[in-house]
């Protein structure tokens, strides 16, 4: 693995122009002035992600108390209902064509079988499943993910690494993960950036150049994953001294 400079070079602004980024965010800032003073959510935040990268997101959780992650699925609409929604939005598509996508994801997902179930009648990791295809269906240039696996027990959550890295490889997809599993990150990202808590910065960046697929729990991901545990602690701890 290598610890990035976040440091740009001027052949590196220079190819910029060449191959734009998918994804450019520059010095991006956000203020909350909350009951409990004001908190720099986003300060000075700067990121580009190229075509086809997987990037991770990783901070120190805020206060949280145990909470479900229920993915956003219609209960009135089933697997199959669920899934043909985000393409209604697409008018260039024929009611055919907006079948055989829907199928084809279910089928991506490993889902067919369970396309005219009802939505309560599915396990936690099987509704994340649904939502994966119904996020992908439309073919979006970008996934942006935040936690989505964060509610799962472990056995199911291996089983969506090993379907996101493929899905991701097979459509080459770019995506954006929010996570606080430095373990998950190390097993997906191409890229781990680490953010501080208030002031929330960009405080360093991992190239993971381990080979895919990757499984969580091979030996050398978590050795990598210690790595970067050990950067998102020490700027954790650097919020606690600038406190005190
Ligand atoms: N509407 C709001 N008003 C005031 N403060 C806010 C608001 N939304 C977010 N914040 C503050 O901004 C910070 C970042 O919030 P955010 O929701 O991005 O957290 P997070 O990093 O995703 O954490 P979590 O792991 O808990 O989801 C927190 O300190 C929070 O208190
Ligand atoms: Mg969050």
């Amino acid at each position: 693995m290598q610890r990035l400079s976040r440091q740009r070079s001027s052949a590196a602004e220079e190819l910029e122009i060449i191959a734009p980024s998918k994804l450019a965010i520059e010095d991006v800032s956000k203020n909350f002035k909350g009951a409990s003073g004001a908190v720099l959510a986003l300060d000075r935040v700067s990121l580009n992600v190229e075509e086809g990268e997987f990037v991770c997101l990783v901070g120190a959780s805020g206060e949280r108390l145990v909470m479900f992650q229920e993915p956003a699925l219609f209960p009135w609409l089933n697997v199959f209902g669920n899934v043909l929604f985000g393409l209604k939005l697409k008018p260039s598509l024929t009611n055919k064509d907006r079948h055989d996508v829907a199928k084809y994801y279910l089928e991506l997902v490993g889902l067919s079988r369970f396309e005219r179930a009802n939505i309560h009648e599915l396990s936690g990791g099987m509704k994340q499943r649904v939502s994966l295809a119904r996020a992908l269906a439309p073919n979006p240039r970008m996934l942006l993910m935040d936690e989505p696996f964060a509610a799962l027990d472990a056995l199911t959550r291996e089983q969506l690494y090993g379907d996101l890295q493929r899905i991701w490889k097979a459509r080459n997809k770019t995506i954006v993960f929010v996570t606080h599993n430095v373990r998950e990150a190390a097993c997906l990202g191409d890229r781990v950036i680490v953010f501080s808590p208030r002031p929330g910065r960009i405080r360093e960046e991992f190239a993971v150049d381990l080979p895919r697929p990757r499984d969580i729990n091979s030996v050398d991901l978590a050795v990598h994953a210690t790595e970067i545990m050990k950067a998102l602690k020490s700027y954790s701890q650097l919020e606690v001294a600038i406190a005190e």
